[in-house]
C-alpha cells in the first residue's frame, strides 16, 4: 500500500535525536530550530521524558475514560500550578484541532448559538469547526464551509463590537500569537477590549495557545503578556514533547455534564506520563527563564544580518522576515548547514520554534550559517 501523498517532503530521514539535535541515517547531525512545528518543548529524548514513558509503558499504557486515572488529576494539578490557571478545569483530548473543536462545541452548547468570530490569517486546525475558523479556503471542503464564520482583521475592536452586537455569536477564537499565519498578534488594548465585549455579551473568548502556549512566548501562555483571563484556553503542541495530546482549559463558570464532550484515547496513561514529564522539566530546568534569555540574545545577534527586515513574535516563537522569499534559504540551511527552520504563509518569513532548552551557542551557529549563506 502506498501513502496518501499530502505532504511535500524534504529528503531527510531522522533516525535519532537528542536535545536540540537530530541525526539522519548517514549520521549527519542537524540543529533543530523548528521542533517539528513547535512540538519539541523540553528537547528530543529528554531523559526524564523517556524514563516516565518507559515506566508507564511497563505499568499500563492505556485504558479508556470509563475508569479512574489519577495521572489525569496529577497532570491537571501540575498544569494549573505552573500556568497560574488553577481556577480552570481540564478536558484532555489528542490534538490541537480536537482541542479547538471541543472548545467551539462547548461554547456553542453554552450560548445555544453557532456563528464563530475568527481573525484574518488564523489557523485553528483541520477538522470541522476548527478548519472553518481557519482563514484558508484551500483547506476547507464544501462540508466545512457550511459553518458560519466571520473573519475580522486583528486589532479593529469596532468590528468585533459590531459582530457581537448581532447576538448570534457562539465564540470568539483567537491565537495568542498567530503561528502559520505569520507571527502577528493582537495588541494588549485589543485583547483587553475583546475580553471586555465578550464578557459583556456573554460570548466565550477562546484563546488558542496550541502553538504559543507552554512557555514558548516567554510566559506560560502568550495571553499572559496582556493580562487577560480567557474563558477557554486550548493547548497541544508543546504539551507532551511529541506524544499526541491536546487539552481544553475551561473556566469554572461552565458546568460539565456527562457525555457533553468525550474521546476514546484522550488523557490515556502514556499521554499523561509524557505531559507530566514536560511540566516537571519546564519547572525544574526553569525553561521559561531560558526562553527569555535566549530570545534576547537572538534579537541582538540577528541585527547583524542586513537582509532581515523585521523580527516578529515573542520568546522562542519567532518569525524572521527577509526582503526576499525564503524557500531557497531554508533548503540551504538544511542541506548545506544542517539546520531545520520553518516557513509560514508569508513566503518571506522564516519561522524559528526551537526546543525551549536551547542555548546561546545554538543561536550563534544559526547566525553564522545565515551570514555565510547570505554573504
Ligand atoms: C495555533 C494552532 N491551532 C491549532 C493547530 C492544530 O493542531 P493539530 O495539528 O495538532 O491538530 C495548530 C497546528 O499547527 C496551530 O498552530
Amino acid at each position: 500500500m502506498e501513502l496518501f501523498n499530502v505532504y511535500p517532503l524534504y529528503n531527510v530521514t531522522p533516525v535519532k535525536a537528542e536535545g536540540a539535535y537530530v541525526w539522519d541515517e548517514n549520521n549527519t547531525k542537524y540543529l533543530d530550530l523548528y521542533g517539528g512545528h513547535g512540538v519539541i518543548s523540553i528537547g528530543h529524548t529528554h531523559p526524564h521524558y523517556v524514563k516516565l514513558l518507559k515506566q508507564q509503558l511497563d505499568a499500563i499504557g492505556f485504558y479508556s475514560n470509563s475508569i479512574q486515572n489519577p495521572l489525569q488529576q496529577e497532570l491537571a494539578q501540575k498544569l494549573g500550578k505552573l500556568s497560574g490557571c488553577e481556577g480552570y478545569k481540564l478536558f484532555l483530548c489528542n490534538s490541537g484541532a480536537e482541542a479547538n473543536e471541543n472548545a467551539l462545541k462547548l461554547a456553542s452548547f453554552e450560548t445555544g448559538k453557532s456563528r464563530i468570530v475568527s481573525f484574518n490569517n488564523a489557523f485553528h486546525g483541520r477538522t470541522s469547526a476548527a478548519v472553518a475558523a481557519t482563514d484558508n479556503k484551500n483547506i476547507n471542503a464544501p462540508i466545512n464551509l457550511q459553518q458560519e464564520v466571520t473573519f475580522l482583521p486583528l486589532n479593529d475592536i469596532e468590528l468585533v463590537i459590531h459582530e457581537l452586537g448581532k447576538e448570534d455569536v457562539a465564540a470568539v477564537i483567537i491565537e495568542g500569537i498567530q503561528g502559520v499565519g505569520g507571527l502577528d498578534e493582537g495588541t494588549t488594548d485589543f485583547f483587553k477590549e475583546v475580553q471586555g465585549i465578550c464578557n459583556k455579551k456573554e460570548v466565550p473568548l477562546i484563546l488558542d495557545e496550541i502553538q504559543s502556549g507552554y512557555g514558548r512566548s516567554g510566559q506560560f501562555f502568550a495571553f499572559q503578556h496582556h493580562n487577560i483571563q480567557p474563558d477557554i484556553i486550548t493547548i497541544a503542541k508543546g504539551m507532551a514533547n511529541g506524544f499526541p495530546i491536546g487539552g481544553v482549559l475551561i473556566a469554572d463558570k461552565y458546568e460539565a455534564k456527562f457525555g457533553m464532550l468525550g474521546t476514546t484515547f484522550g488523557g490515556n496513561h502514556l499521554a499523561c506520563a509524557a505531559a507530566i514529564s514536560v511540566l516537571d522539566i519546564i519547572k525544574k530546568e526553569q525553561l521559561i527563564k531560558n526562553v527569555n534569555e535566549v530570545s534576547n540574545y537572538f534579537l541582538e545577534e540577528i541585527k547583524a544580518i542586513s537582509q532581515v527586515k523585521k523580527v516578529k513574535g515573542r520568546g522562542l516563537m519567532l518569525g524572521v522576515e527577509f526582503d526576499f522569499e525564503v524557500a531557497e534559504l531554508r533548503k540551504k540551511l538544511i542541506f548545506e548547514k544542517h539546520i531545520f527552520t520553518g516557513g509560514a504563509s508569508n513566503k518571506k518569513l522564516l519561522r524559528i520554534l526551537p526546543p525551549l532548552n536551547i542555548n546561546k551557542e545554538h543561536i550563534a551557529i544559526f547566525i553564522n550559517a545565515l551570514k555565510e549563506i547570505l554573504k
